[in-house]
């Protein structure tokens, strides 16, 4: 049996990413703090952005780059006010879409991966102390 080489395939692939992304959204679409953040009415755009980006972080295509260039992710936030209010909603979206993947899929080890990155990555996005 063949390792999988990256976290990518380890949990899934194409799939997993789907998945968790389309449950995020899902939640953010019902977030009354989330949602009048997001300039479109259709989610569906924002929605393959960071599902592009999510696979390409994790080992799998570089369609993200490709499509976006460099990632830039700080300074593509700066439009919108992300405080401590925001950032908690934005995670409890992501883990409440974390725990809707079945440990058949996402073992233990790269879900707590998965959970640290993604509390990393919301607070480096922290552009206001309100
Ligand atoms: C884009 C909000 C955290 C990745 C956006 C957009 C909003 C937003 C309103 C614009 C929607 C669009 O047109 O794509 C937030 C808030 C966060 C947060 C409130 C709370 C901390 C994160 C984190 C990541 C991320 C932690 C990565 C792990 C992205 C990506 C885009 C994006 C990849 C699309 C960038 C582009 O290519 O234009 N975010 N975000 N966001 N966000 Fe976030």
């Amino acid at each position: 049996v063949t390792e999988p080489a990256t976290f990518y395939e380890a949990v899934g692939g194409a799939e997993t990413f789907h998945r968790l992304v389309a449950t995020f959204y899902r939640e953010v679409a019902a977030d009354e703090v989330l949602r009048p953040l997001y300039p479109e009415e259709d989610l569906g755009p924002a929605e393959r952005r960071l599902r592009m980006f999510l696979e390409q972080y994790w080992g799998g295509p570089r369609t993200y780059s490709d499509e976006r260039g460099h990632p830039r992710l700080r300074m593509r936030h700066m439009p919108f006010r992300i405080g401590p209010i925001e950032r908690d909603a934005w995670l409890r979206c992501m883990r409440i879409a974390v725990e809707e993947i079945g440990s058949e899929v996402l073992d233990d080890e790269h879900r707590r991966a998965l959970l640290d990155y993604l509390e990393m990555a919301a607070n480096s996005l922290v552009n206001s102390t309100f």
